[in-house]
């Protein structure tokens, strides 16, 4: 009895001194980072708050990895964040063959080490990075190999590309998404701002793919390429924002050869 009740004093006492620690985030209204696109950080009061985890959905050729390279290219060029590019689906060269088409200059941040490109598409790495024991520790691989990367290289700014393959290739939606949140927690210990990148189908409803994803983001933005007549419209959406207020409904935006617009 007297065991017990030490114990649940200690228990306590460390309870209240971690409820205290918790409070004085509640003390700075969090930081921001401007991802630097042409109109999206209006949308979201002033940036997206440094070291939290973003999801941004939508369906194929919607814009998602060009707004994921965007958000790394300005932070590395104008806000002096190195950014870290995980590609687990698309190959690089494929990528850098998009990022091409924009007037950035991708090559020297990549040079100086402001830019780090990953390729851990399935092709290119076959299991190996990414699986060890598909119940338990199914992506400790991956974890491993990002988080050398985020210490060895200061990384600010991550994105994941796109997760949803993680879900295809385990099978265990439940795992992958508690595999995925121990990611995202070990990124915002090296306060890093990320995205990750989760597809929809055409015709689907579903704000994301496996129904599960968007719980364990700190912010949704939802992208649309949708059918207008004979022509499609891009339309993004900031569905959640914790700890913000942000734009309610669909602005328009571009793909312009310097890169993504919010326009209205
Ligand atoms: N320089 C450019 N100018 C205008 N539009 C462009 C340019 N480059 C690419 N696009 C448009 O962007 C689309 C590709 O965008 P992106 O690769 O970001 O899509 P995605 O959402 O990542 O698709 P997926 O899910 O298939 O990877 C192209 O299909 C094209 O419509
Ligand atoms: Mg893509």
């Amino acid at each position: 009895m007297a065991r017990r009740s030490s114990s649940s004093s200690g228990f306590m006492a460390e309870l209240k001194e971690r409820i205290i620690s918790e409070a004085r985030v509640l003390e700075s209204p969090g930081e921001r980072t401007p991802t630097g696109i042409r109109g999206f950080d209006e949308l979201v009061r002033g940036g997206l708050f440094r070291g939290a985890t973003y999801l941004l959905s939508g369906v194929s050729g919607a814009g998602k990895s060009i707004f994921c390279l965007e958000f790394l290219y300005r932070g590395a060029a104008e806000y002096g964040e190195p950014g870290l590019y995980v590609s687990l689906e698309e190959h690089l060269d494929s990528i850098l063959r998009n990022a091409r088409n924009f007037r950035w200059d991708m090559k020297s941040l990549i040079d100086r080490q402001m830019l780090v490109l990953l390729d851990l598409s399935a092709v290119a790495v076959g299991e190996r990075a990414l699986s060890l024991n598909p119940d338990m520790f199914a992506l400790d691989g991956l974890y491993t190999t990002i988080e050398t990367a985020v210490k060895e290289g200061g990384i600010k700014r991550v994105v994941l590309d796109p997760i949803s393959v993680l879900f295809l290739q385990y099978g265990n939606v439940g795992v992958v998404r508690r595999e995925l949140n121990v990611i995202s927690g070990m990124l915002k210990r090296h306060g890093c701002t990320s995205i990750f990148v989760t597809e929809t189908e055409h015709g689907k409803p579903s704000i994301t793919r496996f129904g599960v994803e968007e719980f364990m983001a700190d912010g949704v933005f939802i992208l649309y390429w949708e059918p207008e007549g004979e022509k499609r419209s891009r339309y993004i959406e900031i569905y959640k924002m914790r700890g913000s207020s942000h734009y309610e409904g669909k602005k328009r935006f571009s793909v312009t050869d310097n890169g993504i617009v919010i326009l209205y």
